[in-house]
C-alpha cells in the first residue's frame, strides 16, 4: 500500500487519542497468562505486534477475547504447544515468551518472521542458560528452542541496555531455586519490575540493579493500559513541525524511561505541556500539548537515547524540519530493530533529498533539505509513519511504499493525522492502494 499525506498548509488542532501503550499491553496479557485467576485489561490495543502475542498465547494454552478494548484471560500457566510457535514481527513477544517458558520448564519453539529471524537472539540464549536453562538457537537467532530444566538463582550484568533482555531474565527468575540479581548498564524501561510488583512478586531494586524472588503465584490484573507515548511521538511531531499547530493527547503514559520524546522536542524549541497527571496501573500518565515552534537542531546521546529508544524515526523528521544539523550518537542499538534504523532512516531520507549521514552509532540530519519523493518501509512501522509525516512539510508530495506495515503498532494513524486537520483542509488523508 502507498501512504501519501498531503501537505499541511494550515495548523494541526485538537484532541487526540492514541492506542494502549503496546509494551504495557504485551506485559499484560503475558503476565495475565501466568496468573491465578482472570485479567480484565482496558485500553487494549489490536494492532499486528499484540495479535503476535495474544495468538503465541493461544499456542500455548492461553486464548484470550478482546471486545471493546476490554482483553480477558484466564491464567494458569502455559503448556507445551504441539508445533513450533510464532511470534510474528515482535521481538518482545519472542524474547519474553523465552523467559516465561524457561522460567515455567514449559518446553517450546519459538519462531518468527523473516525479519524477526535477523534480530539477535543469543544476548537472551546465553544468560539463560547460565541459570540452567536448555536453549538452543540458530546461530544466535529464531528458530530458539527451550526444554524443561531446573533453574537457579545468577547474578548477572546485562552487555546491553534492553528491556526485552531484562525482562526475560526477570521472568526466568520467578521460576528459580534464589533470587536473581540483574544489573543493566543504564536505565531501560521498568514496566516489568512494576506490574509483577503490583501482581505480589517480591523485586527489590538498587539504582541500575533488580533482584528479583522466585514466585509460584501472581495476582490477576484489573486495570485500564495508558495511550502509547511511542504512537503519540508521532503526532507530537507533526504537530511540532507544522507552523501555528498544537495538539494535545489525552490518557498518554509517562513513565520516565519512555519520555525522552519530549525532552528531545522540548530542546529543539517546540512547547511541551503535561497536564493532569495521574496513575494508571502503577504507571505515571498525563496529557501531553505540543505547540509548533521554530525547531533547532540538537545532539542526542547518553541515557537520553535509551528514553527514546523506539522514537528516532520520528525525532529524524523534527530534525528534518529544524534549521541546524542534529546528531544522534550512542545509539548503535538501533541497528538491531524492526530494521537496522540506522541505515533506514538515513536511506529514507535521502530518497526524499534530506541531506542525512550515517555514524557508526547514529546518524546526523541537517534540516531544511527533505524535498520529496518516495520512500520505502523498508517493514518498518515506524519508518512508514515517518517518512509519511515529512510529506506535511515537504515542498514536493511524499509516498511511502509499503506503508500498510503501520498496521504493527497504530493502526489509526492515517485517521489521527486526519482528525487533527479536519474542518480545516476538506479533502481527506489520501490513502490511495497501488497495484
Ligand atoms: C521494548 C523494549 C525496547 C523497545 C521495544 C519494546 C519492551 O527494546 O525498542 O520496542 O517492550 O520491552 P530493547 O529493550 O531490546 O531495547
Amino acid at each position: 500500500m502507498d501512504l501519501s499525506l498531503p501537505s499541511a498548509v494550515r495548523p494541526l488542532r485538537g484532541v487526540a487519542a492514541v492506542p494502549g501503550d503496546k509494551s504495557l499491553a504485551h506485559r499484560a496479557a503475558l503476565f495475565a497468562a501466568l496468573a491465578d485467576g482472570e485479567s480484565v485489561v482496558g485500553n487494549y490495543p489490536d494492532s499486528g505486534v499484540t495479535r503476535s502475542m495474544r495468538s503465541a498465547l493461544s499456542a500455548l494454552g492461553r486464548p484470550s477475547t478482546l471486545h471493546d478494548g476490554v482483553l480477558r484471560l484466564a491464567g494458569g500457566g502455559l503448556a507445551p504447544p504441539g508445533s513450533p510457535v510464532s511470534c510474528g514481527n515482535s521481538g518482545t513477544t519472542f524474547r519474553l515468551l523465552a523467559g516465561a517458558l524457561a522460567g515455567t520448564g514449559t518446553a517450546a519453539v519459538l519462531d518468527g518472521s523473516e525479519g524477526l529471524r535477523r534480530r539477535p537472539m543469543g544476548r537472551i540464549a546465553d544468560p539463560l542458560r547460565m541459570m540452567g536453562a536448555e536453549v538452543e538457537t540458530t546461530d544466535g537467532h529464531a528458530p530458539l528452542s527451550i526444554r524443561p530444566a531446573p533453574l537457579h538463582g545468577i547474578e548477572y550484568s546485562l552487555p546491553v541496555a534492553s528491556a526485552q533482555v531484562l525482562s526475560c531474565l526477570q521472568l526466568a527468575a520467578l521460576g528459580a531455586d534464589g533470587p536473581s540479581t540483574f544489573k543493566v548498564p543504564g536505565p531501560v524501561r521498568d514496566h516489568t519490575t512494576r506490574m509483577l510488583r503490583a501482581m505480589g512478586v517480591e523485586i527489590e531494586e538498587d539504582g541500575l540493579a533488580t533482584r528479583v524472588h522466585p514466585a509460584s503465584h501472581l495476582r490477576p490484573l484489573r486495570g485500564t493500559l495508558p495511550g502509547d507515548i511511542s504512537s503519540a511521538a508521532f503526532l507530537f511531531v507533526a504537530a511540532a513541525i507544522v507552523p501555528d499547530s498544537r495538539i494535545t493527547v489525552e490518557g498518554v503514559g509517562l513513565n520516565p524511561t519512555r519520555t525522552g520524546i519530549l525532552d528531545v522536542l522540548s530542546e529543539m524549541g517546540a512547547s511541551v505541556e503535561v497536564a493532569n497527571a495521574r496513575e494508571t496501573f502503577g504507571e505515571p500518565i498525563g496529557d501531553v500539548t505540543i505547540s509548533a515552534a521554530p525547531l533547532h537542531g540538537v545532539g542526542i546521546g547518553g541515557d537520553l537515547v535509551v528514553r527514546s529508544i523506539d522514537e528516532f524515526p520520528a525525532i529524524a523528521v523534527a530534525a528534518a524540519f529544524a534549521d541546524g544539523t542534529t546528531t544522534v550518537r550512542d545509539a548503535e542499538e538501533l541497528r538491531y530493530k524492526e530494521s537496522d534504523r540506522i541505515a533506514a532512516i538515513v536511506a529514507q531520507l535521502r530518497a526524499l533529498g534530506a541531506d542525512a549521514a550515517e555514524l557508526p552509532d547514529g546518524f546526523s540530519v541537517r534540516g531544511g533539505t527533505v524535498r520529496g519523493g518516495t520512500a520505502r518501509a523498508n517493514g518498518d512501522h515506524r519508518l512508514a509513519m515517518s517518512m509519511a509525516l515529512c510529506g506535511l512539510g515537504s515542498p514536493e508530495p511524499v509516498v511511502v511504499s509499503g506503508a500498510e506495515i503501520l498496521e504493527e503498532s497504530f493502526p489509526g494513524f492515517v485517521h489521527a493525522i486526519g482528525s487533527l486537520r479536519s474542518g480545516i483542509i476538506p479533502s481527506p488523508i489520501q490513502l490511495a492502494k497501488q497495484e
